[in-house]
């Protein structure tokens, strides 16, 4: 759609600012071609690449992706396996890959699930990128959303606790303050490929007014042309905020 297809100098408003995308279809891919599970998240990389490097062209300028979640470790062992191998070989070639389009990796998530080879890549990989100044990627790992409300409030908590905050401080704020995407505008847009009608831990609290789009395509076929129609069917929303 030629819309979206090159850079804006400037984000038009219809364009979302931040863009979150879950992820998700790349065992049905993998099991439609007969192949193993892993085959898909394979492909799914793939797909992660291309994407990623599309939303930082088009002009996004936060994209939140759900690689895996704090449900996911109830997998079979070796596609849990499959995935930390996965991950370790992204990260590494990740370093250089999202240099040249000025990209800012970050991770939200619990870190301390991962090996703590895993835990080094991902620290190396948001240092590398600390002073670039393009599309800020958030990149979900062990992320649960329910996990980040409960780390809030903890952190919250304790700061009553020591008389750092009184009760009258805490409101929505704050607790945004306090989750791993503090500082970020909340998701305008998040889409779900592979047909699937739910959220899956992702997002709760910064989701109240996001647009959904719920696409029919598996993740590792998702094209280019798949993110302008999400983009293309979010310009036709009228978002209202409760509002009339
Ligand atoms: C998403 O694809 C990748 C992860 C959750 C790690 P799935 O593996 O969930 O694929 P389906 O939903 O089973 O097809
Ligand atoms: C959500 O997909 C998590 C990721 C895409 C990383 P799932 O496949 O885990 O979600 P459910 O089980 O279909 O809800
Ligand atoms: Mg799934």
């Amino acid at each position: 759609m030629a819309l979206f297809s090159s850079k804006p100098k400037e984000a038009a408003p219809s364009l979302p600012v931040h863009v979150g995308i879950i992820m998700d279809g790349n065992g049905r891919w993998a099991k439609k071609r007969g192949l193993p599970r892993k085959a898909g998240h394979v492909e799914g990389a793939k797909t992660f690449r291309t994407i990623v490097r599309y939303c930082s062209e088009v002009g996004i300028k936060y994209l939140t992706v759900y690689a895996f979640s704090t449900e996911n470790w109830k997998r079979p062992s070796d596609e849990v396996s499959a995935l930390m191998k996965l991950f370790k070989s992204y990260l590494e070639e990740a370093i250089t890959d999202f240099r040249d389009d000025n990209i800012v990796i970050r991770f939200i998530g619990d870190k301390s699930g991962f090996s703590p080879e895993l835990q080094k890549l991902m620290d190396d990989n948001e240092e590398c990128a600390r002073d670039r100044s393009g599309m800020v990627l958030n990149i979900a790992m062990n992320y649960g959303s329910r996990d980040e409300i409960v780390r809030a409030v903890k952190s919250i908590s304790r700061d009553v606790k020591s008389g750092a905050l009184g009760e009258d401080d805490i409101n929505a704020e704050l607790i945004s303050s306090r989750l791993y995407t503090a500082g970020q505008p909340d998701p305008d847009l998040i889409i779900r490929p592979s047909g699937e009608y739910r959220i899956s831990n992702f997002m709760l609290w910064q989701s109240a007014y996001t647009e959904f789009v719920i696409m029919n395509k598996l993740w590792p076929d998702f094209k280019k042309s798949d993110l302008d129609e999400a983009l293309a069917i979010y310009a036709q929303r009228s978002r209202r905020y409760g509002g009339v």
